[in-house]
């Protein structure tokens, strides 16, 4: 299913899995990771998750999720474990200005952090824009000092390009971005 076009379908499409790494569409029950996201910072203060939990602004983000593909701005996955299908952290391909270009956003609960879920997610849903999604470049912008989020990229074949300063509000505080690319 190609994203590029005037409007995405309707039909949550998955990507392959890896064997290990499921990308699926959020559901209700993904509430426990929604609220296991608002309690490290570094998540809410860069993304719509809710810095104070409650299972109402949890289904809100969960419902938030699903609107991306039905407006066409963009498709947000699960990231699940495949042996238990149990959400553990998000990744999202998102629509830029710019004809065929999308921006990658991604995030792990603290729980399951350092297992590769990361790199896995971020490559099935990277390889799968450039192909079925039909985008010509995926784009990440990450903090400098966010090591963890850059190997990620590397080991996804993105390429550094470049520090844009001052480019972001993150809560109350301005912030210089990495720019990365996969083509
Ligand atoms: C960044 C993040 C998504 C990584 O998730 P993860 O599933 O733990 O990542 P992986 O297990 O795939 O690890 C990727 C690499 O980062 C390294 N890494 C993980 N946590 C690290 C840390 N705290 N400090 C330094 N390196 C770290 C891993 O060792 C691995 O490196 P390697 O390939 O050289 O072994 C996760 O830490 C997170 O959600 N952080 C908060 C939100 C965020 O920063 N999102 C990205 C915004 S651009």
């Amino acid at each position: 299913m190609r994203l590029t076009g005037a409007m995405a379908e309707p039909s949550y499409p998955e990507p392959p899995t890896d064997g290990a790494v499921r990308l699926r569409s959020w559901r209700d029950d993904d509430v426990p990771c929604v609220e296991q996201a608002s309690r490290d910072p570094r998540i809410p203060e860069a993304t719509t998750v809710p810095a104070r939990y409650t299972a109402a602004e949890a289904l809100a983000f969960i419902r938030r999720q699903h609107g991306r593909l039905a407006t066409g701005e963009g498709i947000s996955f699960a990231i699940a474990a495949h042996s238990t299908d149990e959400a553990l952290g998000l990744v999202i391909l998102s629509r830029r200005p710019q004809a065929g270009v999308a921006g990658i956003g991604y995030w792990v609960v603290p729980k399951a952090r350092r297992r590769g879920l990361a790199t896995r997610a971020v490559g099935i849903a990277s390889g799968w824009g450039l192909d079925a999604g039909g985008f010509a470049r995926v784009e990440a912008w990450v903090e400098p000092d966010n090591r963890a989020s850059q190997r990620v990229l590397e080991a996804n074949g993105f390429a550094r390009e470049g520090l844009l300063r001052s480019f972001l509000v993150l809560g109350a505080r301005r912030a210089d971005v990495l720019v990365y690319s996969r083509i």
